[in-house]
């Protein structure tokens, strides 16, 4: 499995509470997103699924973040979606749109929605138009993926990459597949590739709580490891991100540092 080489050292923010990773989060996000925009013209966001990122959409929803993002010039896709359909509670386009998107003023043609079972044959059908999708998105900023926002399983695992599974094994121009063996449910996602997040200019993984803290620990001390151990590498998947053109931000709060 080829590792991009080693990014410069990940900025870790330790808060003391979700509402505080929340925040810190919001103020990351309007900041690349206008970066984004003045070097781009738009600025697309791949936006994590879960519980973790909840508070992050309420946010940029209100004041005062929702009026310092041009939405006109944002483009949305997820770093992951279950294979559900759009109103199930599983949902996390479902889970984003309630909190944020129907909220502001954001082109639908710039929604660029992961397809569902209602008009796919199977979850590698999604994947595979999910997949063209993404593709074009990445030409909107030079090849590059402006912000991904990402949460951590206590496995390590990010967006629907899970340890050890074969979605870590992609080809360097894959950008999303399924994922049909989930161990977190439901069992059946599409997920970007390791290939297509490591494209982020800014990567930014929300982690809350105690649970959490055994798999950061181990993440973070190997974070300035030139060269990971391959198995070792697929056993806490959210290391193998590691943008070469980009930076990785960690806001995680004292509950997840605790062992740090
Ligand atoms: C998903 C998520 C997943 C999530 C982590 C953390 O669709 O399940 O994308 O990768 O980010 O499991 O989830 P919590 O934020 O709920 O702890």
């Amino acid at each position: 499995m080829q590792q991009s080489p080693l990014p410069p050292s990940p900025t870790v923010m330790v808060v003391d509470d979700l509402a505080a990773l929340q925040q810190a989060a919001a103020e990351r996000v309007v900041s690349w997103c206008q970066e984004a925009i003045a070097i781009w013209g738009m600025c697309s966001i791949a936006l994590a699924g879960g519980t973790t990122p909840a508070g992050l959409y309420r946010l940029l929803a209100t004041e005062p973040y929702r009026s310092q993002i041009a939405w006109e010039h944002v483009y949305c896709l997820w770093g992951d979606e279950r294979y559900v359909a759009p109103d199930d509670p599983a949902s996390n386009g479902r889970m984003v749109r309630s909190l944020l998107l129907d909220h502001v003023p954001i082109p639908t043609d710039h929604i660029i929605a992961v397809p569902t079972p209602a008009n796919t044959a199977s979850a590698t059908d999604a994947a595979g138009r999910y997949a063209t999708a993404v593709g074009k998105v990445l030409e909107h900023c030079g090849g590059m993926l402006p912000i991904a926002l990402q949460g951590m399983g206590e496995d390590g695992h990010t967006a629907s990459l899970f340890p050890h599974n074969t979605a870590l094994d992609t080809p360097a121009d894959v950008w999303a597949v399924a994922v049909t063996d989930a161990p977190k449910p439901p069992s059946q996602r599409i997920t970007l590739t390791i290939p297509a997040l490591n494209r982020a200019r800014h990567i930014l993984f929300m982690v809350a709580g105690a649970d959490k803290a055994p798999a950061l620990q181990t993440v973070l001390s190997n974070a300035n490891t030139p060269y990971l151990d391959p198995y070792a590498a697929r056993e806490l998947p959210a290391q193998l991100l590691r943008p070469p053109r980009g930076d990785v931000t960690w806001v995680v709060d004292r509950a997840a540092y605790a062992s740090g």
